[in-house]
């Protein structure tokens, strides 16, 4: 049997990928068959955002959310629910909302409905979505000020409630930064002081190769897992492109200058850089693997180059190259050098 993802860190933790619309609805034929080789957990990108499960107060769309439950229990896939409580991605009608009974009221249903409905269906939950500032302070979301300082410790418990076979997770970026990962620490602590379930924490991974803070992440494994959580990687992908700074987020095209200092690589990525995202992958899950008792899960966000979000940001239509399979879902050296972190550890 060929080695894959899959079967390759079966014994060490799960491994998965984001699953975008097209995904989910079938319609993306060369995903469907190659998701269930190479992955054995998945996320979806989108569509139980409450933007989309839950449009309009009261009304929700389950239907994809079915859909997705129904192929990975087919499949032997786990399912990571993504996420109940998240600051962006609100329908306009929660965005609206004025008083603090009617953010509570909003806040507790959507929670009970959709923990419950998919309780002992899905494997886990991202129950609180990115709720840090880079400081390690609260975020100021709509959240936070209408229910204060305890919503989180309040999401939790809720969701203890309504999914008591459901795994729960805190998720969030830049975590493994020192600052923002103390913040980190306090709302795990925070939430298990009120004796209230979290089972692990979400570190997303959206880096840049040749960039990867190596030092922090083995450190935030270690700090977050001595908190008798599990420690995931659930939203990795190395960007191989520079960030247009302070704020210039004009569209690509609009100059060859532009365009040959953001969108460097539109003809093709070079072997270098090729090179770069392969090792970095490469020490990744040596790292992972050295600490793999303390680690649940890793998960891509997304299948192949051509379907990652960060073609279109912080700007839109450049082409990049961050995850293991190309445009024509074929493995990238980055991909062999993922398994071979495997057979030489
Ligand atoms: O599907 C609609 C399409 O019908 C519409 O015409 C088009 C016009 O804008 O939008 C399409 O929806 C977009 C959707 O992606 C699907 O492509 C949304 O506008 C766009 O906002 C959405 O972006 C997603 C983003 O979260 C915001 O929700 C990305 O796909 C998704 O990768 C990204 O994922 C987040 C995680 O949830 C949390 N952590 C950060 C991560 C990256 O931003």
């Amino acid at each position: 049997e060929a080695a894959t993802l899959r079967n390759t860190f079966k014994d060490d933790f799960l491994i998965g990928t984001a699953m975008n619309t097209p995904q989910i609805e079938q319609r993306d034929t060369k995903a469907a068959a190659l998701i269930p080789k190479q992955f054995d957990a998945v996320t979806p990108e989108n569509i139980m955002k409450a933007e989309e499960i839950h449009p309009q107060w009261g009304t929700y769309n389950f239907g994809l959310a079915d859909k997705l439950v129904a192929y990975a229990t087919a499949n032997n896939i786990r399912v990571n629910a993504h996420t109940l409580i998240w600051h962006s991605q609100l329908p306009a009608y929660v965005r609206r909302l004025q008083s603090a009974d009617s953010v509570r009221q909003f806040f507790t249903e959507h929670i009970n409905t959709l923990a419950s409905r998919y309780d002992g269906k899905v494997y886990s939950w991202d129950v609180v979505n990115e709720a840090l500032n880079e400081d390690g302070t609260l975020r100021k979301s709509i959240f936070l000020q209408k229910l204060g300082d305890d919503y989180i410790v309040d999401a939790f418990r809720l969701a203890q409630q309504a999914a008591p076979h459901t795994q729960l997770y805190y998720n969030d970026y830049n975590i493994e930064q020192p600052k923002k990962r103390a913040g980190a620490v306090a709302v795990v602590q925070k939430i298990q002081a009120a004796g209230v379930r979290i089972d692990g924490i979400g570190i997303q991974g959206h880096w840049r190769a040749g960039h990867v803070p190596f030092d922090e992440i083995e450190k935030s494994i270690v700090e977050f897992g001595a908190l008798g959580i599990k420690v995931m990687f659930t939203e990795l992908d190395l960007s191989v492109l520079p960030n247009p700074l302070n704020g210039n987020t004009a569209d690509v095209n609009q100059t060859a200058a532009y365009n040959a200092q953001y969108n460097p690589f539109a003809a093709g990525l070079p072997d270098s850089m090729q090179q770069q995202l392969a090792s970095d992958y490469e020490q990744l899950f040596k790292l992972f693997l050295k600490h793999k008792d303390k680690i649940g899960r890793v998960t891509f966000w997304g299948v192949n180059d051509g379907q990652s979000w960060l073609n279109n940001w912080p700007v839109r239509g450049r082409t990049n190259y961050p995850l293991l399979f190309d445009r024509q879902f074929a493995p990238k050296l980055a991909y062999y050098k993922v398994i071979e972190s495997k057979t030489k550890s």
